[in-house]
């Protein structure tokens, strides 16, 4: 495995690299989901790139960008487990050096939910995977699903912008009580980390009701609110029922929607979703 810290060497080493190359864009702190991401690229890909890079402009000025967990030689060691072929870790001044200013707007998709709850870190996610795509130049990339909105973007500025990637979304994966893998859990101490399965059980009695018969996206809507704020240390930020592709709000779930949701437990923000249609049972 070579550690790549400077995107000369990045681009040089892509361009000999065995096609297709996959690349597995990750901020560090790696957990299952991740590896879930790596071992999915390792199986359709001769080269598989995996970069740990915690981007700043995806952090607002209130976030936690100075306490955001890391464990470089965990990762490294996990990503040589793995039989991943080149790991690129630049710096900060590498990827955003003095003098740069160009940033990807991917327009309405990335306005609501996350888009308003956290001003500036999807223009930033699409900035940071735009130049991960142009510095790499791969054949697939792999992103989960439990970041809804983020992947949505990712599809839309790779069709905008003509990137020609295929962007695979894989399944979320969760902890044995339903709770979504995230490096966010290692905020939560022991009674935040029960309350927070809250997003889970939230989600699945939503899919209940719909599949119950329940199309009212308001009765759905409320029902969630009620089981969440029942839950003394939870504080919803949003709780969406939308179109999958807009991400749009609707008022009856007539087509593929993702109902998502945002809730702040002691330190941490979580976010979970799940997709349903005609043809989720
Ligand atoms: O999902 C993440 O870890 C990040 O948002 C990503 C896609 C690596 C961009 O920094």
């Amino acid at each position: 495995m070579e550690l790549i810290t400077t995107v000369t060497a990045m681009v040089a080493l892509q361009a000999q690299a065995p096609r297709p190359l996959g690349l597995v864009p990750t901020m560090g702190f790696l957990h299952d989901g991740h590896i879930s991401l790596v071992r999915r690229a390792r199986q359709e890909n001769s080269t598989v790139v995996t970069s740990i890079f915690v981007n700043p402009t995806q952090f607002g000025p209130q976030e936690d960008l100075a306490n955001y967990p890391r464990s470089t030689e965990r990762d490294l060691e996990a990503l040589e487990k793995e039989g991943v072929d080149i790991v690129f870790m630049p710096s900060t001044g590498e990827m955003y050096p003095a003098g740069f200013e160009t940033h990807v707007d991917p327009g309405d998709i990335a306005i609501p939910l996350e888009g308003e709850a956290r001003p500036g870190h999807l223009i930033g996610v699409a900035t940071i995977v735009t130049k991960l795509f142009t510095i790499t130049r791969p054949n697939h990339a792999y992103f989960g699903q439990k970041d809804g909105q983020q992947a949505r973007v990712i599809q839309h500025i790779n069709t905008d912008l003509n990137l020609g990637v295929t962007v695979a979304i894989c399944p979320t994966v969760r902890e044995s009580d339903g709770l979504a893998m995230s490096s966010r859990n290692s905020y939560l101490n022991n009674a935040e980390r029960k309350s927070a399965t809250i997003l889970y059980r939230a989600l699945l009695h939503a899919k209940e009701l719909f599949n119950q018969g329940e199309r009212d996206t308001s009765n759905i809507r409320m029902a969630m609110i009620n089981l969440i704020e029942a839950e003394p240390t939870a504080y919803i930020d949003y709780v969406s029922i939308a179109n999958l592709e807009t991400l749009r709000e609707i008022k009856r779930i007539d087509q593929t929607t993702m109902i998502s949701l945002a809730v702040r437990i002691g330190e941490a923000r979580l976010i979970d979703n799940l997709i349903i249609s005609e043809m989720t049972e």
